[in-house]
């Protein structure tokens, strides 16, 4: 087994960190969304074992993070003016957008496809490591396949120890949940995965509508294609199952207090996901506070860490409120929807 340190971004760390990309092995590190597992993108043996470390599918394809703009002509075919906009108004940040690729990118990468997705992040730490490194890192989510993404350096020791060299310690993730994707090279603009970048933010700066990839709020069809690979797989899911419970306040918290006390009389290990304005109204159903109800920003950075403890606490049936899938919302319901497999119960 290898043996995984784990250091604050000191200069030292920083420099170790970018050595090892260089070397073809994998650092985890910071960003403003969640941790990345990250690796030299132009080093196919090194991609590779991001995908062994995490276990994912081979055809699930990365995100290639830079620290300037000039590193896309590199290894991207044309810029469309639109991604001129979006990249003016929210690079660095938590917006991803896909390019044509040139082949100088391994097909590894983007699991054959003729696209790349390519983000700035804004993290200071991520933006030193790609700045003093100067490659481009494909870094995916540093998470096991399958699990919530991480938000602290001690989400990705649980997942990745011994597995990876060295994980940087930014603390936590301001935002929560993962960038913002966005196809600009089929036509329309189209949000294959929501994030912190919303909808209505990328609509104001194209000052165009937007469309949203149709199975971000409901499971994929059987025969429908997906156009963001990673929407196919059960993902940000713990091992509990959770139901989702909408409708009015009222009745969503009777519901909420029903299918709980049914569910602990079936002998099963349960709980609440509410927001912080019900956990004294719930206090006798195990409520987990989401974040005010009112701010679907805290409950996006609160999101994963609550859906990582409900597996530490080894929870079997969880019951959860929903928030309206608007601004940041439309990232949270996509998260919350896919952990739950869109299981819903309507409670008016
Ligand atoms: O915030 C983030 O984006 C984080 C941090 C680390 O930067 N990264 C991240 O990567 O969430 P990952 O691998 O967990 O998610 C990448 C998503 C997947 O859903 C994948 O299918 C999609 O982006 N994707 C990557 N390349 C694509 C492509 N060429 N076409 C369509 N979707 C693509
Ligand atoms: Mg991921």
């Amino acid at each position: 087994m290898m043996q995984t340190k784990v250091l604050k971004p000191s200069h030292d760390a920083m420099m170790y960190a970018s050595e090892l990309l260089h070397r073809g092995s994998l650092v985890a590190f910071p960003t403003e969304t969640v941790y990345g597992l990250g690796a030299n993108a132009l080093e196919e043996s090194a991609v590779r074992s991001i995908f062994a470390a995490k276990g994912r599918p081979a055809d699930n394809p990365l995100i290639v993070h830079i620290a300037d703009r000039c590193q896309l002509s590199d290894f991207c075919l044309r810029i469309p003016p639109k991604a001129e906009v979006l990249m003016d108004n929210f690079w660095p940040g938590p917006l991803t957008l896909l390019f044509e690729r040139t082949d100088v990118i391994p097909d590894v990468v983007t699991a054959g496809l003729p696209t790349v997705a390519v983000r700035m992040p804004s993290h200071p730490i991520a933006a030193a490591l790609l700045k003093e490194c100067g490659l481009p890192v494909a870094a995916p989510s540093a998470n096991s396949s399958g699990k919530p993404s991480p938000t602290t350096a001690e989400h990705v020791w649980d997942d990745m120890r011994g597995k990876i060299p060295l994980i940087l310690d930014g603390g936590s993730c301001d935002i929560g949940v993962e960038s913002t994707v966005v196809d600009l090279c089929h036509g329309d603009p189209v949000i294959l995965r929501p994030g912190g970048i919303t909808k209505d933010m990328l609509e104001s700066a194209l000052c165009t509508e937007i469309q949203i990839a149709g199975s971000v709020l409901r499971p994929l069809g059987k025969d429908e294609k997906a156009l963001s690979p990673g929407m196919r797989y059960r993902h940000y899911a713990p091992s509990g199952n959770i139901t989702l419970v909408e409708g009015s306040e009222e009745h969503v918290l009777q519901m909420l207090r029903q299918l709980y006390s049914d569910s602990v009389s079936q002998g099963k290990k349960s709980c609440v996901l509410c927001f912080t304005e019900h956990v004294s109204l719930l206090s006798d159903c195990v409520p987990h506070d989401l974040g005010s109800g009112k701010n679907p920003e805290e409950i996006a950075r609160n999101l994963f860490k609550t859906l990582r403890n409900l597996d530490a606490e080894g929870m079997e049936m969880i019951f959860s409120e929903v928030i309206p899938p608007e601004g940041v919302g439309l990232a949270v319901m996509n998260r919350l929807g896919r952990a739950a497999s869109f299981r819903t119960i309507h409670a008016d």
